[in-house]
């Protein structure tokens, strides 16, 4: 299969998106097989690597594969894993699935809305968390359960909220 041609282009100059970031994003498109039907294996390199899809990172894709800026943004915006916005530095998911929900999980996201000032999906004022509720995350026999980033707790109780908090914001 012969390789297709990527296309060079310039790299935008953006505060907060380091250029480096853009040389790793160009090194992983430019060493593919092909790029063809690529574009959500792109976008989720692209993803790991910012961490979010903002718009620049978008159009530097589409005009990288040649493709119009809306098709990217078509994708981006269907798949509700791709985000267009930065999150915190830890995200703090809370399973709602049902063996947690009836363990009282709705109790333990009500207080930590409180405790964090934020709704789901939002990133508290200091940038340390971004609270998600989540669907079963299958450790159902600790239910409820919360995770901050790969760590996991199990069992956890509305008393239990100011300790997992601190621990990351020390
Ligand atoms: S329902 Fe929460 S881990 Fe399964």
């Amino acid at each position: 299969m012969t390789k297709p041609q990527t296309i060079s282009v310039t790299k935008p100059i953006v505060e907060d998106l380091p250029s480096e970031k853009f040389d790793e994003l160009e090194a992983f498109i430019d060493n593919m097989e092909t790029t063809k039907g690529a574009l959500i294996e792109i976008l989720h390199k692209a993803q790991d690597i910012f961490g979010y899809l903002p718009r620049d990172v978008q159009l530097y894709v589409a005009r990288k594969l040649g493709i119009p800026g809306a098709e990217v943004y078509g994708v981006v915006s269907f798949y509700s894993y791709f985000t267009t916005k930065p999150g915190g530095k830890h995200t703090l998911s809370v399973c709602m699935g049902t063996a947690c929900f009836v363990r009282g999980a709705d109790k333990v996201i009500e207080k930590l809305k409180e405790k964090l000032g934020v709704e789901s999906n939002e990133i508290t004022e200091d940038g340390l968390f971004t609270l998600k509720d989540v669907r079963c995350i299958g450790a159902c026999g600790l239910a409820p359960v919360v995770t901050v980033g790969d760590k996991v707790y199990g069992r956890v109780k509305e008393e239990d909220i100011d300790d997992i908090i601190k621990a990351y914001r020390g």
